[in-house]
C-alpha cells in the first residue's frame, strides 16, 4: 500500500489556486495553471531500487522520468578498463522503458566518480580516445531509450571568481576547454535524437560567486555554438540551502539569456539542505516546502523547465546528512518523502507545479 497523503490538484483547484497564488506574488507558471503538466523526475540509487519494494512502487505512482543517480557514471561502468559492466544501468534502464517512464542520463563527463585508472591519463591523445569510445558506446547503447543527457556535470569551477572559469580535472588538465566539445559533439554525432543537457549546482541565488557561476556557463553555450555543436538546455541541480534565499530577479536574467541562445531549462538535482533550520520536524518540513515553492515559483514566472527532478525521493537515502550534517545529529529531511515513505509538505509543493 502506498502511504501518501498528498491531495492531486484538479484543473479548476489549480486555476483557483494559481489565482490566489498570483496576489501572494507566488504564482505557479502559466503552463502549470493551464494544465500542460511539468514531468516530475526523481534519481534512483540502485541499492534501495533493488531491496526497498516500495521505492518501485512509488516511482510507478508518481514518477515521470527516472534518473539513474550511480549507475551512469564512469565508476558505475568503467570500474575495469578492460569492459564496460552496464549491469546496474540496465536494470534501472529496463524498469523505466518496460513501465513507460522517461529516462534523463547523468552523466557522461564529470570530475568526480571516475575510475583509478582514468584520474592517471596524462596523454591528451589517449584521454581524447578513451572520452570518445566511452560516449559512444554508452549513449550508443541507451539510444532510443535515454532521451536526455547531463552531458558534462560540474564543469564551471566553485567559484570563478577566485578560481577561474574552469573546474580542475582531469579532462580540464589534461585536453583543455575542448573537453566540453568533444563530450557534447560525440553525444550529438551517437544519437543525434538526444537532448543535451549541461548540468550545474550554485546557479539559483544572488551571489557575485553564483553570478559568476551564471556568467561561465553562458561562455560555455557561446563556445560551443560559436563551434556549431549542438547543446540543448541547462541542468539546475538546485541543491537548495534553506537559509539561503533565491535570487528571483537574477534567475530570470539567467533563464532570459539562455532562451535568446535558445537553450531550455531542467530542475535535475534538487533537495534542500536542512542543517541550519531548527530542529522541530513540523517546522523544518513547512520551511523545506517553502523553499521548494520560492524557488519553483521564481522559476517558473520565467520559464516552463522540461522537468522538474529531485535528487531521490526518501529521506533515508539522502547524501544531504552525510555532507551537510546537523549540529544536533537530528536526520537530515531534504526530500518529498520521509524514510517511511510518508509524504510530505514539500511533495504538495513539487505536486502544485508537476501535477
Ligand atoms: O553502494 C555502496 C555501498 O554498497 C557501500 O557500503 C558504501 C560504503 O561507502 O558505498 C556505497 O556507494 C556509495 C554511493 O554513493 C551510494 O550511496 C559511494 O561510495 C559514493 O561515492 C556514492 O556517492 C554519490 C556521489 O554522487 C558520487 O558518485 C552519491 O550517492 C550521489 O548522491 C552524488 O550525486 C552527486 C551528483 O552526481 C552530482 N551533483 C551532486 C550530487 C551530490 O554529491
Amino acid at each position: 500500500m502506498t502511504k501518501c497523503t498528498a491531495n492531486r490538484l484538479t484543473r479548476r483547484s489549480a486555476l483557483q489556486f494559481g489565482g490566489a497564488l498570483a496576489l501572494s506574488g507566488l504564482a505557479p507558471s502559466m503552463a502549470a495553471i493551464a494544465g500542460s503538466r511539468i514531468p516530475f523526475g526523481a534519481a534512483v540509487l540502485l541499492e534501495p531500487f533493488r531491496n526497498d519494494p516500495q521505492l518501485k512502487r512509488m516511482l510507478l505512482d508518481h514518477v515521470d522520468v527516472i534518473v539513474p543517480m550511480n549507475v551512469l557514471k564512469w565508476d558505475g561502468i568503467r570500474h575495469s578498463k578492460k569492459f564496460f559492466d552496464f549491469s546496474g544501468a540496465d536494470e534501472l534502464v529496463d524498469f523505466a522503458v518496460q513501465n513507460g517512464k522517461r529516462l534523463h542520463g547523468h552523466t557522461l563527463l564529470w570530475y568526480n566518480a571516475n575510475p583509478q585508472w582514468l584520474d592517471a591519463i596524462t596523454s591528451p591523445k589517449r584521454l581524447e580516445r578513451v572520452l570518445v569510445e566511452h560516449i559512444e558506446e554508452v549513449v550508443g547503447r541507451y539510444a532510443g531509450r535515454i532521451g536526455s543527457w547531463d552531458v558534462v556535470n560540474e564543469v564551471v569551477a566553485h567559484d570563478p571568481l577566485n578560481q577561474g572559469k574552469w573546474r580542475t580535472s582531469v579532462w580540464y588538465n589534461v585536453l583543455g576547454p575542448k573537453h566540453v566539445d568533444i563530450a557534447f559533439s560525440t553525444a550529438a554525432r551517437t544519437d543525434p535524437t538526444a537532448r543535451l543537457y549541461i548540468n550545474d549546482y550554485d546557479l539559483e541565488d544572488d551571489s557575485l560567486r553564483t553570478k559568476a557561476r551564471q556568467e561561465a556557463i553562458l561562455k560555455i553555450v557561446h563556445r560551443l555554438q560559436r563551434k556549431n555543436i549542438p547543446v540543448h538546455g541547462v541542468g539546475l541541480q538546485a541543491h537548495l540551502y534553506a537559509e539561503r534565499k533565491i535570487g528571483r530577479e537574477n534567475l530570470a536574467r539567467f533563464i532570459d539569456q539562455l532562451h535568446r541562445l535558445g537553450l531550455d531549462v531542467a530542475v535535475t538535482e534538487m533537495d534542500i539542505i536542512d542543517w541550519k533550520l531548527p530542529a522541530d520536524k513540523a517546522i523544518r518540513d513547512a520551511a523545506v516546502a517553502a523553499k521548494t515553492r520560492e524557488f519553483l515559483s521564481a522559476l517558473t514566472a520565467s520559464t516552463t523547465p522540461r522537468a522538474i527532478s529531485t535528487w531521490g525521493l526518501n529521506d533515508r537515502y539522502s547524501w544531504i546528512g552525510d555532507v551537510f550534517p546537523r549540529d544536533d545529529q537530528a536526520r537530515a529531511r531534504p526530500l518529498p518523502f520521509d524514510r517511511d515513505w510518508n509524504a510530505k509538505p514539500m511533495f504538495d509543493a513539487i505536486r502544485e507545479f508537476t501535477a
